[in-house]
C-alpha cells in the first residue's frame, strides 16, 4: 500500500476540501451518529480568519482510494500561548486502525514542534463516559488528560412562560441585561475585552498552565463584528451605578448545522458573583435565541466536570449529560 501525506490549501467550494472534511464528518458520525457536528469549509476558513489563527492542512490518501482516508489540521496561537498548538485529526471509519492516525499525528506535532510550539493541547469527546478510540488513541500517542468536560444539550422550544419564570429577579437599580444579535454594540467593547480576559483564567483550564489572553476592543470587533457565516447571540449583564458590563454569554448558529446552536463562554466578573446572573444572562439569550431562530432544535454546552456552579445553572435551566469530552496535553 503506498501512502501519500499532503498538505492542501483549505479553500470554500473546492472539492479535495470537501473531500477532506467529510472525512472528520464520517469519523463524528461513526461516534455521534447521525445528529453528529457538521461543519463547513466557509467557517472554518472564517474562523480562524478571526480568531488569529494559523492553521495547515493535511489530508492522506493510500492507493486505490480516491477520497482521503485520514484529515488533519494543526491549530496555532498568535496572540498568546504561541508556543502551544492544537491539532484536529480524524480518520475515516472505514480507514482506522491502521496506523494512519498514528502516523498522521506524529507529522502534525512535528510541524507544530518546527514552528516554534513546545506543547500540544487538545480534546477528544465521545458518547460514553469510558472506553472510546479517542481515549485510547490519545493514551497510546502519549497524551495525558488535563480535564474532562460534560457535554450538556437541551431541547427547544423550551415553553417561553416557564423561561421567563426561571429568570432570577434583579434589582434593577442595581444590574440590567442587556442583548445583542450577531454583533455587539461597540459601546461594548472596552468592557467585553476585559470579560474576555477574565475568561481566560477564570474558567477551569484543569491540569494545564495557561497565560491570559491578550484581549482588547479591537480583537473583539474583529471576532464578533465583522462579516461572518456564523451567527451570534449574546446577553450582558450591566452594574448600573459603575455603568460596566460585569457578565457576558454568546451562543452561535453555524451554517452547516442551523438547528444547533453552540454555548460559546459565559462569565461573570469575580467581585459580582453570588447574584444569579449567570442565570439571569443564559435565560435572556435563549430567550432570545428561541425568539430569534426558531428552526434551532437543540442548545449545547460544555463544562468541566468540577463546574459545580455552571452544571447546576444548566441543569436548572433542563439541561442533560449527552457527552464527555477530556482535554489533553502533550510536551513536544
Ligand atoms: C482516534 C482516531 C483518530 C484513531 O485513528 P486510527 O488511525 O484508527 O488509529 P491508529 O490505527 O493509528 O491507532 C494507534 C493506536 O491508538 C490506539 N487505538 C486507536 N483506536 C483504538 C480503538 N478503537 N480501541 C482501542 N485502542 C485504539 C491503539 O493503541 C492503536 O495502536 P494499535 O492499533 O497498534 O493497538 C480515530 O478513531 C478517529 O478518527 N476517531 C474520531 C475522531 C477523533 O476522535 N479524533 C481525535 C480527536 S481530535
Amino acid at each position: 500500500m503506498t501512502l501519500q501525506l499532503r498538505e492542501i490549501q483549505l479553500t470554500p467550494g473546492d472539492a479535495t476540501s470537501e473531500a477532506w472534511l467529510e472525512v472528520h464528518h464520517a469519523a463524528n458520525r461513526a461516534v455521534w451518529g447521525a445528529g453528529a457536528q457538521r461543519a463547513t469549509v466557509e467557517e472554518i476558513v472564517d474562523l480562524s480568519g478571526r480568531r488569529q489563527d494559523v492553521r495547515r492542512t493535511f489530508g492522506v490518501w493510500v492507493d486505490g482510494v480516491e477520497e482521503p482516508v485520514a484529515a488533519a489540521q494543526t491549530i496555532r496561537n498568535t496572540r498568546e500561548n504561541t508556543e502551544t498548538g492544537g491539532i484536529w485529526l480524524s480518520v475515516h471509519p472505514d480507514h482506522q486502525r491502521k496506523g494512519h492516525g498514528r502516523r498522521l499525528l506524529a507529522h502534525c506535532e512535528q510541524v507544530l514542534r518546527d514552528e516554534g510550539c513546545t506543547r500540544v493541547h487538545e480534546h477528544s469527546g465521545a458518547p460514553v463516559e469510558h472506553g472510546d478510540a479517542a481515549t485510547e488513541f490519545a493514551l497510546a500517542s502519549g497524551y495525558r488528560q488535563t480535564l474532562v468536560d460534560l457535554r450538556q444539550d437541551l431541547g427547544l422550544p423550551v415553553d417561553a412562560a416557564a423561561l421567563a419564570e426561571s429568570a432570577p429577579a434583579l434589582d434593577a437599580e442595581e444590574y440590567v441585561v442587556e442583548t445583542s444579535v450577531d454583533g455587539l454594540p461597540e459601546e461594548w467593547l472596552e468592557d467585553r475585552a476585559l470579560l474576555a480576559r477574565r475568561m481566560s483564567t477564570d474558567a477551569p483550564t484543569g491540569d494545564i498552565d495557561l497565560a491570559e489572553e491578550d484581549w482588547d476592543a479591537d480583537r473583539v470587533r474583529q471576532q464578533w463584528n465583522t462579516p461572518s457565516p456564523i451567527w451570534a447571540v449574546e446577553s450582558v449583564a450591566r452594574h448600573v451605578p459603575s455603568g460596566r458590563l460585569v457578565a457576558f454569554t454568546d451562543l452561535v448558529v453555524r451554517p452547516g448545522q442551523t438547528d444547533l446552536a453552540l454555548q460559546g463562554d459565559t462569565l461573570v466578573l469575580r467581585e459580582h458573583r453570588g447574584r444569579a446572573l449567570g442565570l439571569a444572562v443564559k435565560v435572556a439569550n435563549l430567550a432570545a435565541l428561541q425568539r430569534e431562530k426558531p428552526g434551532v432544535a437543540t442548545v449545547r454546552t460544555w463544562n468541566a466536570d468540577t463546574n459545580t456552579h455552571m452544571i447546576a445553572i444548566n441543569a436548572r435551566m433542563g439541561f442533560t449529560v449527552t457527552g464527555w469530552t477530556r482535554e489533553w496535553a502533550k510536551d513536544l
